[in-house]
C-alpha cells in the first residue's frame, strides 16, 4: 500500500525546526501581552457569509481562494482563510464592545486556509500571529501596532525588513477617488478582466505588476490627492508618531490590500529576502467592517504577521533563533532494578521542574548514550545494580566528560545547584 503525503500546499512542522516556530509565536505575541492584548481563540471555520460580506466578494480571498463547504446538516462554511472578520464577529458576540472598556484589544495566534497556487512562502495552510484593537478611533493605537510588531521583528533579529505605509481615505473621500480613477482607467488599453476590474475593485489595478500595464498607469489620479482633511490630519498623526518613536518607514501611495475591509490607515512588512512572497505581515484600520457584518459602528484597526514567512526571512538573514536545548538531564539504567529506581527519579526531577529525559526500550549502555548526546542534555545519570546497592547513580557531566557518584537522596538537589 502507498504511503500517504502532507496535502499539496501544505508541510509539517517538525523538531528540530519546529521550535523556530514556537519561538517566532513567542516573539510576536510578547509585546502584544505586554501591551494590554487579551488572547482570544476563535473556531477554525466561519460561516462563509461572515468572510464575503468581512473580505469582500470581489476579493481573490473570498472569489478564488476560500475552501467553502456545505455540511451534513446544510450549513455553509469556510475554513477562515484570515482572522480579522472572526475575531471582530466574537467580540460582537460577546458584548466584549459593552463592557464600556474601549479599545477592546485582542491577539490571536493559528492557522488559516487560501487556496492558492502554491510556491515558497505561499501555502494552503499557514499560519500567523494577530492583533485587534476594536472600537477607537486614535492614531496612537494605529501607531501602538505599527511599533509593536516593530519590536517583534526587531526582537527576532530581523533587520531587512521595510514598513510601507498608506492611506485609503474613508467613506466620503474614497468613492469620489474611485469614480476619478475609474474613469482615467476606462480609457486605458487593457485585456477584458482588468476591465472587469475596474468596476469591481479599480484600486487593483493600481497594484497590477505587468509592466505594460504600469507604463498606462503613470498619471493615474492618486489617492493622496483626494484624501478629505480628516483623513488628512489623521495620516499625519501617525506618520508624526512612528517618527517619534524612531520606527521608520517609507509612504507607498500604490499600496493596496488584498482584502476590502481597509479604511486610512494601511502597512505592509516586507522582507527584501524573500523574493515573490515579501510581505511578512500587514494590516490597517477598518473602521466600517462590524457595520458590515450587522454590528454597529466600531472604528477598529489590527495586524497579522504571518509565522512561515517570518521563519524564511529569519533564515534569509542567517539568523539562528536561541532554542535551548529542551533536555538537561537524561537517564540511562542499566538493568531492570535500575530501571525502577531511575524512572522514579525522572519524574521526581520533572517535578522539581528540571527537563528529564529517559532512554526506554532497555537498550544497551551504547545506543543509550548516543541518545542522551543526541537529546543535547547537560548531564546524564547512569545507575546498574553496584551503583544501586551503594545507594548512588553516577552524574556525568557531558560537557567536560567528568562523572562521579551522588547519593539517590541528593540527586534532586545537585543536579539543580549544578543546573542554576
Ligand atoms: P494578509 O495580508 O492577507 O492580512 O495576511 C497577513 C500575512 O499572512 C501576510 O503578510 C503573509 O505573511 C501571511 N500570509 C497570507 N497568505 C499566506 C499564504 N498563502 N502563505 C503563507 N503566508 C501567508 C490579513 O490576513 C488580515 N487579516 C490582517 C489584518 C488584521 N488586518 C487587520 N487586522
Amino acid at each position: 500500500m502507498s504511503t500517504f503525503q502532507a496535502p499539496k500546499g501544505t508541510y509539517d512542522l517538525i523538531p528540530p525546526d519546529s521550535a523556530k516556530y514556537l519561538a517566532v509565536r513567542e516573539a510576536i505575541s510578547a509585546p502584544l501581552k505586554n501591551s494590554g492584548y487579551g488572547y482570544i481563540e476563535t473556531p477554525g471555520f466561519e460561516d462563509v457569509a461572515l468572510f464575503a460580506r468581512g473580505v469582500g466578494e470581489s476579493t481573490d480571498i473570498v472569489s478564488k481562494e476560500m475552501y467553502a463547504f456545505e455540511t451534513k446538516g446544510g450549513d455553509k462554511l469556510a475554513l477562515r482563510p484570515e482572522g480579522t472578520a472572526s475575531v471582530l464577529r466574537a467580540a460582537l458576540e460577546a458584548n466584549l464592545h459593552k463592557a464600556g472598556n474601549l479599545p477592546v484589544k485582542l491577539w490571536y495566534s493559528g492557522s488559516y486556509y487560501r487556496y492558492e497556487r502554491p510556491q515558497k512562502g505561499r501555502y494552503r495552510h499557514f499560519s500567523q500571529v494577530g492583533a485587534e484593537a476594536i472600537g477607537t478611533e486614535d492614531p496612537a493605537l494605529d501607531a501602538e501596532l505599527i511599533i509593536l510588531a516593530d519590536q517583534a521583528y526587531r526582537s527576532l533579529g530581523l533587520r531587512q525588513f521595510r514598513i510601507l505605509l498608506n492611506s485609503l481615505g474613508d467613506k466620503e473621500c474614497r468613492p469620489v477617488y474611485r469614480e476619478a480613477l475609474q474613469t482615467f482607467l476606462r480609457d486605458l488599453d487593457l485585456d477584458e478582466e482588468t476591465r472587469r476590474r475596474i468596476e469591481i475593485n479599480p484600486l487593483r489595478v493600481l497594484d497590477d505588476k505587468r509592466p505594460d500595464v504600469q507604463k498606462q498607469l503613470t498619471g493615474a489620479p492618486m489617492l493622496r490627492d483626494f484624501l478629505c482633511d480628516g483623513c488628512k490630519a489623521y495620516h499625519e498623526e501617525v506618520r508624526d508618531l512612528l517618527t517619534a518613536a524612531g520606527v521608520v518607514y517609507e509612504d507607498d501611495e500604490k499600496l493596496v490590500r488584498g482584502l476590502d475591509y481597509y479604511t486610512r490607515t494601511t502597512f505592509e512588512f516586507v522582507h527584501d529576502g524573500l523574493g515573490s512572497q515579501s510581505a511578512v505581515g500587514g494590516g490597517g484600520r477598518y473602521d466600517g467592517l462590524s457595520e458590515m457584518i450587522g454590528g454597529p459602528a466600531l472604528p477598529s484597526v489590527g495586524w497579522a504577521l504571518g509565522v512561515d514567512r517570518t521563519v524564511l526571512a529569519l533564515e534569509a538573514e542567517g539568523i539562528e533563533v536561541d532554542v535551548p536545548a529542551t533536555t538537561s538531564v537524561y537517564a540511562v539504567p542499566l538493568g531492570d532494578e535500575a530501571r525502577r529506581v531511575l524512572f522514579g527519579l525522572v519524574t521526581e526531577l520533572r517535578k522539581a521542574g528540571v527537563a528529564t529525559d529517559f532512554a526506554f526500550g532497555g537498550r544497551g549502555l551504547k545506543g543509550a548514550m548516543k541518545s542522551a548526546n543526541r537529546s543535547g542534555a547537560r548531564f546524564t545519570i547512569v545507575a546498574g545494580e553496584r551503583d544501586l546497592a551503594e545507594g548512588a547513580v553516577q552524574l556525568k557531566d557531558m560537557e567536560s566528560g567528568e562523572q562521579e557518584p551522588v547519593a539517590l537522596d541528593a540527586l534532586v538537589a545537585t543536579v539543580r545547584a549544578r543546573l542554576a
